[in-house]
């Protein structure tokens, strides 16, 4: 496997996608993770991340400095290299060539790390410090007009580093130079597989939960379905699946997921629970986002609880809890390092808190792209595999302001025209998520002969690639004109429809 050290790096992440791309397993650790750890991982090699800090300001985050000592291949991006500067007191230069974009490296040696790339190449550049001077046994490879050291590599002391991104699309051959790394210098193994992945997670879930039983909430999401039917395929009708309708998801959903968990995955123990007038209830008169996310949070809890209450009474041996947790699920709440900015905290990781479960998560370690491919293997529709993500607190946050169930009939009923106008065209496979939302404001119109005054739908489609950015979809103005004339045509209750054209950031992909 090969670890990456966290840094606070945007791009993270991507460094352990591509290497897993490649079949090789790798981990995100924060960095200042102790050498116990990483000798139990046993690495073949170790990357050091990029991240936003100088070396030089105070609080600037370390590794212990033992591990270039290790004896295992290190390589430094970025921050990375510069990080490696200054522990082999090279000289590190802060804030004064600052590089941002698309540079040209020149390449004076290839060596191991840059292999097969030409002498001049592409790379993508975002750093303010950079290092001047390493010692004698530093190789240099390769430079820009600003940067004198953009590579650099000493095999004897396996200790290697580039100033740029590989891992980002904008530089082409990123990839080359990442295989150089794992296969050509740590001498990796492809065993990563999703096939010989399930076979493995299978025989593992079944030594845990043993003789007893899973319990487990579903959302009819690609996460939750997946991790599901791995639980079933391990433990058969010792799973027990709940979901809980909490009256805000989309039109017609209630029904699929329940036809789809009782009629076709066949699961004995599969229970729905309509509580959607306990949550509307409680979201009456409710307008502030923030208050409408606790109060759905909580009551979630409470339903989801005493719901496992009661299945706890009457079957014996339910003692684990199943989430359908994903890797940047972890990531993004647990914090891995205190030098990344805190993303959100998602409720299925906080969930279990109060209960005496023990908590099973089969797909801790994958990317959402992993858990598709495992769902694919499972033979799970691709409906469901290529869902749009739905929030938590579902239409709630799309209905800006109080949720009454007019406005929540018209939400639905619009979003349902939106959604089927994007498939039947094939755009919402080229959208990642897409969606009505209700302003709680109303307009004057005209329909025969008389004025209305009736209700804005504001439609959102998006791309994406990991939510953390977004731009607005450039849909066809001829498929908005349908979507908004059937809208207005069908929906009562509608007189205007708008299509949302900003960025996050500085918006955000939901409205509340
Ligand atoms: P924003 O609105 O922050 O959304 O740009 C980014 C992604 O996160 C989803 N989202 C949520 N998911 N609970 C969730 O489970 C929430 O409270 C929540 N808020 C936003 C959103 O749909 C998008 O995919």
């Amino acid at each position: 496997m090969i670890l990456v050290l966290n840094f606070g790096a945007q791009y993270v992440h991507l460094i352990a996608r591509r290497i897993r791309e490649f079949g090789v397993y790798s981990e995100i650790l924060p960095c200042d993770v102790s050498l116990k750890e990483i000798g139990k991982l046993k690495p073949d090699g170790i990357i050091l991340s990029g991240g936003p800090a100088s070396v030089y300001e105070h609080n600037a985050p370390l590794m212990d400095r033992k591990i270039l000592g290790l004896g295992i291949p290190i390589l430094g991006i970025c921050y990375g290299l510069q990080l490696i500067g200054k522990f082999v007191n090279g000289e590190v230069l802060a804030g004064k060539l600052k590089e941002f974009g698309k540079k040209e490296i020149h390449v004076k040696k290839n060596g191991k790390l840059l292999k097969g790339l030409s002498k001049k190449e592409q790379v993508w550049m975002s750093h303010g410090d950079l290092v001047a001077k390493l010692p004698k046994d530093f190789e240099v490879l390769a430079s820009t007009d600003t940067c004198p050291i953009a590579a650099f590599e000493n095999n004897e002391r396996k200790i290697y580093g580039i100033q740029f991104h590989a891992e980002v699309a904008h530089t082409p051959k990123g990839n080359e130079i990442l295989k150089n790394f794992v296969f050509g210098i740590c001498k990796a193994k492809k065993d990563w597989h999703i096939k010989s992945v399930s076979k493995k997670l299978i025989k593992e879930i079944k030594k845990e939960v043993g003789k007893n039983s899973v319990i487990m909430g579903v959302s009819g999401g690609v996460d939750s379905t997946v991790a599901a039917t791995l639980l079933h395929k391990a433990i058969g009708s010792r799973l027990y699946c709940v979901f809980v309708d909490h009256g805000l998801i989309r039109k017609d959903e209630a029904d699929e997921v329940k036809n789809f968990f009782e009629k076709k995955l066949k699961f004995r123990h599969f229970y729905f629970v309509d509580a959607s007038h306990i949550f509307l209830e409680k979201l009456s008169g409710i307008t502030d986002p923030e208050e409408k996310r606790k109060i759905i949070g909580h009551t979630f809890i409470e339903v989801f609880e005493s719901k496992v209450i009661e299945l706890e009474k009457k079957h014996k041996g339910i003692k684990f809890l199943g989430q359908g947790t994903i890797y940047p699920d972890r990531i993004e709440s647990a914090q891995p390092s205190k030098y990344a900015s805190k993303i959100k905290s998602h409720h299925n990781v906080t969930l279990p808190e109060k209960m005496k479960l023990k908590v099973i998560e089969p797909l801790k370690e994958f990317y959402k792209d992993e858990v598709r491919k495992l769902g694919k293997e499972f033979r799970i529709p691709t409906e469901i595999l290529n869902r749009h993500p739905f929030p938590g607190p579902g239409l709630a946050i799309r209905i800006l302001g109080e949720i009454t169930e007019e406005r929540l009939r018209i939400l639905k009923e619009s979003d349902h025209i939106f959604i089927d106008e994007l498939k039947k065209s094939g755009y919402y496979g080229k959208t990642w998520q897409a969606f009505a939302a209700l302003l709680p404001v109303k307009a004057v119109g005209v329909m025969g002969d008389a004025r209305t005054y009736e209700y804005v739908i504001s439609l959102r489609a998006v791309t994406s690639i990991d939510a953390m950015t977004a731009d607005w979809a450039k849909l066809p103005y001829e498929l908005l004109e349908k979507i908004s004339t059937r809208i207005i045509n069908e929906v009562r209750g509608v007189n205007r429809v708008l299509y949302d054209v900003s960025q996050k950031p500085p918006a955000t992909i939901e409205y509340e």
